[in-house]
């Protein structure tokens, strides 16, 4: 059934703008300006969006959480401008990446101070136990995070690291954080334990989700519509999961051409048609767009106990069916 525009959460939009521009300053010295680069124009703002809805499916208020939620944007930009120093991407969200546009010294600088504005701004809330707690869950999905980023680098060039360590990358690097983002919600609107866990659980399935559809990103949408570089994970020689799909079901010429790709210095854009005419023929894209829809499918199923949730169930539907 079709969401009317006062059931969508995409109606929180303009509020968490306005919250985040509240956080990070005016833009009165480089700090502040490099941070309000990254931030505006805003993304698609899912992790706020999954730490208010998950607050109101427990009876919350989302006024109640804003502070806290668009606290959590401006940690995952913070991790994005790092991100594109280590992939060396030099455009996001369509314009160019803030090491790009600030030099790399001061990205990383502004990533720091994107962390640590984002910190202050969630210890700032109240009642202290549940901030305590929900910072906490929130500092634990950030280290999670570091630690898939940098297990990442050590699986590039390796088609046979295997599923499993594709997949344990995307739990730490993307899952953890939108798991975070809605035990966090549901703490502070006073959920029970069982309550918590439920969305965190929910928010993992849709991290996941979400990552597995970004994978496929580079090979279903054009770079006019994702404001990223289709190329940025061959150039880096990244293996996904549907490039390990491809690889499992591919006959010999085709592993040897995945293998040409992976090791041989072929240039970044041949490489990259290359893999999606695999990729196609051999049905990665297909089995890896089954596999994020499944991953959707239980997260909405994570709902199945809470009160209000139909939001949350509209955001794991935009997790898989988007071009951006
Ligand atoms: C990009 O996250 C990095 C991933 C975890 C895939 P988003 O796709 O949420 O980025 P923005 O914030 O909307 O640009
Ligand atoms: C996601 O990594 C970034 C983090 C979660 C830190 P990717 O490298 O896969 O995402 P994009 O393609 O740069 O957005
Ligand atoms: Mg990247």
């Amino acid at each position: 059934m079709a969401a009317t525009a006062a059931q969508s959460p995409l109606t929180l939009i303009p509020l968490i703008e306005a919250e985040l521009a509240r956080l990070v300053g005016n833009g009165d010295d480089l700090l502040e300006l490099a941070c309000l680069d990254a931030l505006f124009p805003t993304g698609k703002l899912l992790r706020p969006m999954l730490c208010i809805e998950s607050a109101r499916a427990v009876g919350g208020r989302a006024e109640s959480v804003l502070s806290f939620a668009s606290a959590l944007e401006c940690l995952h930009v913070a991790s994005l401008v790092h991100d594109d120093i280590v992939d060396q991407d030099p455009m996001r969200r369509g314009r160019a990446s803030t090491a790009e546009r600030f030099g790399i010294a001061e990205a990383l600088l502004a990533g720091d101070g994107l962390f640590t504005a984002g910190w202050v701004a969630m210890l700032r809330n109240s009642p202290a136990g549940s901030v305590l707690q929900a910072s906490l869950a929130v500092a634990e999905a950030m280290h999670a995070m570091c630690r898939a980023s940098m297990h990442e680098t050590t699986i590039r060039e390796d088609l046979s690291c295997g599923r499993s360590a594709v997949l344990e990358v995307i739990r730490g690097k993307t899952a953890a954080l939108t798991g975070a983002a809605c035990q966090a919600g549901a703490i502070l609107a006073a959920a029970t334990p069982g309550q918590a866990e439920d969305l965190r659980r929910y928010g993992e399935l849709l991290g996941t989700a979400f990552q597995i559809r970004d994978d496929l990103l580079p090979y279903t949408a054009h770079d006019k519509m994702t404001g990223k570089h289709a190329i940025s994970d061959v150039a880096n020689r990244q293996p996904t999961l549907p490039v390990l799909l491809a690889y499992e079901s591919a006959d010999d010429h085709d592993r040897r051409l995945l293998t040409r790709v992976f090791h041989g210095d072929a240039d970044p854009a041949t490489a990259h048609r290359d893999l999606l005419d695999v990729l196609t023929r051999t049905g990665a894209i297909a089995e890896a767009t089954r596999q994020a829809h499944d991953c959707a499918a239980q997260a909405r199923a994570a709902l199945d106990g809470l009160p209000s949730a139909e939001r949350l169930a509209q955001l794991a539907d935009l997790a898989v069916d988007r071009h951006r």
